[in-house]
């Protein structure tokens, strides 16, 4: 019988409102549709869901222990720790869609990460951003924190440009991009989003595989 997949996360990382990262979210989502890709033998299709942090609603970080010393979720203090816990918990690996503030990457996305340590440890990571020249900045510093978290980021990474002022303000403002898959504005990424994934499955299936 085959073994489960791995249940990769999608973390939308904007928590404005309003916001493009939905639907970049799902563009995303909609290009590498798990079942379009080969999975290894006696393993059933990735499954992809959606972590909103703007429905998670944490405040900023108020633990009073260093998350590294946590070994069990109940030994949080507060109640949105503990359920952020259980959810980062379900996940085999993430991908993080990101958009770039100020050469950074959201301070929410952050103060999530802070929040867990060991629900992160030695899960693999692929990181999308986007902003007006693919929020380049956004997208190494992740990683460097994700790999402070002891996270297991793939080498390739996505970065999404807006074409044109006129769309990243419409991005800005919540506007439709029309991201089609196959034809809308980042047609010529979908390559590389597929690419990163295929890397973030052989990472994660290498996982699930040896359990
Ligand atoms: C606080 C803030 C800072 C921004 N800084 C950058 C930036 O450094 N580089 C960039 O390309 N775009 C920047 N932008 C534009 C974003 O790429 C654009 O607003 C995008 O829609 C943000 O993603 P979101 O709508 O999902 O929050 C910034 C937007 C905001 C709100």
């Amino acid at each position: 019988m085959a073994s489960a997949g791995p249940k990769i996360g999608v973390i939308v990382c904007s928590t404005r409102t309003p916001r493009a990262c939905p639907q970049i979210a799902n563009f995303v989502i909609e290009t590498i549709k798990p079942a379009s890709l080969p999975t290894p033998p006696n393993l059933q299709p990735a499954s992809l869901t959606v972590i909103d942090l703007q429905e998670q609603n944490l405040p900023m970080f108020n633990e009073s222990a260093v998350p590294s010393q946590i070994h069990s979720y109940t030994e949080y203090d507060h109640a949105h720790t503990q359920s952020w816990s259980q959810e980062i918990q379900r996940y085999d690996a993430f991908i993080f869609v990101t958009p770039q503030y100020n050469w950074g990457y959201p301070a929410a996305l952050k103060n999530a990460i802070d929040y867990l340590f060991h629900e992160w440890k030695g899960k693999a990571a692929m990181i999308v951003s986007y902003g007006g020249h693919g929020g380049g900045k956004a997208n190494a510093q992740l990683k460097q924190v994700l790999q402070g978290v002891r996270m297991r980021p793939i080498e390739k990474t996505v970065e999404l440009a807006f074409p044109t002022r006129e769309l990243l303000a419409k991005a800005s403002g919540g506007g439709d991009l029309e991201l089609v898959s196959g034809s809308g504005m980042w047609s010529a990424q979908e390559g590389s989003i597929i690419e990163a994934y295929r890397e973030l499955l052989e990472a994660v299936s290498a996982d699930v595989v040896s359990l």
